[in-house]
């Protein structure tokens, strides 16, 4: 970079930055050395920092790219041997000694080059860096996306396992944020759960779309060579190919895919943390000090700040997504440059999205519940009225008359809870018989209370403890079947890169 703020002009000398190291031997990348020797543009045009994401799936895109070369005839296996032995030796040098490029695919192909000599080149027959720039970004995400989706699996357990500690701790339930029904701990973390394992389908499903091989396509019109693109797909793991070429090489729909499901489940999580705070707030919930935080000024303060940057990842994902799908918006075929910047928005919002699962997990896992607090609060702005006139509705009074008795009770009372006896006087005034004709008081008694009135909604999904219980064997099931898909692609992953290896090996 330009330290001294001058406009750079085409005059300028490219390395005259003292970047000699990073530039080949004519200061240039030895790749199309008359085409490109940089200007100044130079910096801008470049994508080479931050392609060190790609650094090692662009070697193992190279490798299964030149193993099948030379399988199908179009490199000599000498020749091939030599160029795998100069990625080994452009990968123990690593990202940082690459010389100057546009970007990686241009870096390491000059870094090969200038070990190999001329024949170096034949490694970039049959591709163009449009292919290869796409299998490489597919070959990281699909592994960052199945990061991402451990990371739910693992929030599922810290959620489903304190679920079961609190399927009997009864909690005032929200909506518009005044008391509304009560419920439990179990069925508010299950709420969360059932979210998150959505997400996880979704994250999972991003992943085996983006997991296809668009290596092949070259510019994007194909080559003439007699390539085997399901080969390099297999080598590198990939479960098949993206078959048009064109589409191979312009389609970025796996990356607006991914980060909407990365972007949908930081939202998720952004309730989550959202719910948290505000229980903190009011006792519910008391986060471990590990996941607080102590203000600088107030000695008496814990603060769910955790809890806050969680929530506010939501923004970061949502601001991903849109300066994705903004950048690829009404980009012709087939490849626009504005694709390089498309690609960190992606790399961005799996990050932020990962750590932010991580740490909710965490958060969950590590927090304490108050048992007595909670059942307190849990009848709190007579949150059990739907009960009574549930009871009510049961015994054949119309529903809405019901609902017409008890909110008509409830402006009686000063403060909006009425005792048995105002319901009862009510009762006789909106329908003209007393309430016992329908309920008996011990009936209303049992409606009125917040552990009855859970106990009684066992409806499929409900509060209920048993209704629960049914919610969390699924749950777990859930679980059991989402982390074994997880390990299967992994292995799938590992068990190619290792056959990738064994072919290389072959040759070097
Ligand atoms: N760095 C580029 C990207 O990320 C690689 C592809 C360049 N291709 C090209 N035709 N200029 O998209």
């Amino acid at each position: 970079m330009r330290a001294d703020g001058d406009v750079p002009t085409a005059d300028d000398d490219p390395t005259a930055a003292g970047d000699e190291s990073a530039a080949g031997s004519d200061g240039s990348g030895v790749v199309r050395r008359d085409r490109f020797s940089g200007g100044p543009a130079r910096n801008f045009l470049s994508s080479l920092a931050a392609d060190e994401r790609i650094f090692a799936a662009d070697l193992a895109v190279d490798r299964a790219h030149v193993v099948m070369l030379a399988e199908q005839g179009i490199v000599d296996e000498a020749v091939a041997g030599e160029i795998l032995a100069a990625i080994d030796d452009v990968e123990d040098a690593g990202h940082g000694a690459l010389p100057d490029g546009e970007d990686v695919h241009e870096a390491i192909e000059t870094a090969v080059v200038d070990r190999v000599g001329p024949d170096g080149g034949k490694m970039h027959t049959a591709r163009s860096r449009n292919d290869e720039v796409a299998a490489c970004i597919r070959y990281r995400l699909r592994a960052d996306l199945l990061d991402a989706v451990e990371g739910t699996v693992a929030l599922r357990e810290a959620l489903v396992e304190t679920a079961e500690d609190h399927v009997d701790t009864v909690m005032p339930g929200y909506t518009h944020l005044q008391p509304a029904q009560p419920t439990t701990v179990a069925h508010f973390l299950l709420s969360y759960e059932s979210a998150v394992a959505r997400d996880t389908a979704r994250l999972l499903d991003a992943s085996d779309r983006t997991n296809r091989s668009p290596l092949g396509a070259a510019a994007f019109a194909g080559t003439p060579f007699d390539i085997d693109r399901e080969r390099t797909a297999e080598l590198l793991g990939f479960d098949g190919i993206v078959e048009n070429s064109m589409d191979a090489a312009a389609g970025r729909d796996f990356l607006a895919e991914s980060t909407a499901a990365l972007a949908t489940h930081a939202t998720t999580l952004s309730g989550l943390a959202e719910d948290i705070v505000v229980f903190a707030n009011r006792g519910f919930v008391d986060l471990a000090d590990e996941y607080a935080s102590t203000s600088s000024i107030m000695p008496q303060k814990v603060n769910p700040d955790t809890l806050e940057l969680v929530r506010a990842v939501a923004g970061d994902a949502v601001g991903g997504l849109t300066g994705l799908l903004t950048t690829l918006k009404g980009l012709p075929r087939a490849y626009n440059r504005d694709l390089q910047r498309a690609t960190p928005h992606a790399w961005e919002t799996v990050d932020a999205v990962t750590e932010a699962t991580d740490v909710a997990a965490g958060a969950v896992a590590t927090a304490e519940w108050p048992e007595e607090t909670l059942e307190a609060a849990a009848g709190e702005g007579f949150s059990t009225a739907t009960g009574v006139a549930d009871a009510l509705a049961m015994a054949g009074v119309p529903f809405r008359t019901a609902h017409e008795v008890l909110a008509a009770a409830s402006e009686e009372a000063d403060d909006g809870t009425p005792d048995i006896d105002t319901l009862d006087a009510v009762t006789v005034d909106v329908i003209g018989e007393s309430l016992f004709e329908y309920v008996s008081r011990e009936r209303v008694e049992a409606a009125l209370d917040p552990v009855e009135s859970v106990a009684s909604r066992d409806s499929v999904g409900g509060p209920a403890p048993e209704a629960v219980a049914a919610q969390l064997e699924a749950a777990a099931a859930g679980i059991e079947t989402d982390a074994a898909a997880l390990d299967e692609r992994r292995d799938a992953l590992a068990a190619a890169a290792t056959t990738l290896e064994s072919e290389v090996a072959a040759y070097v």
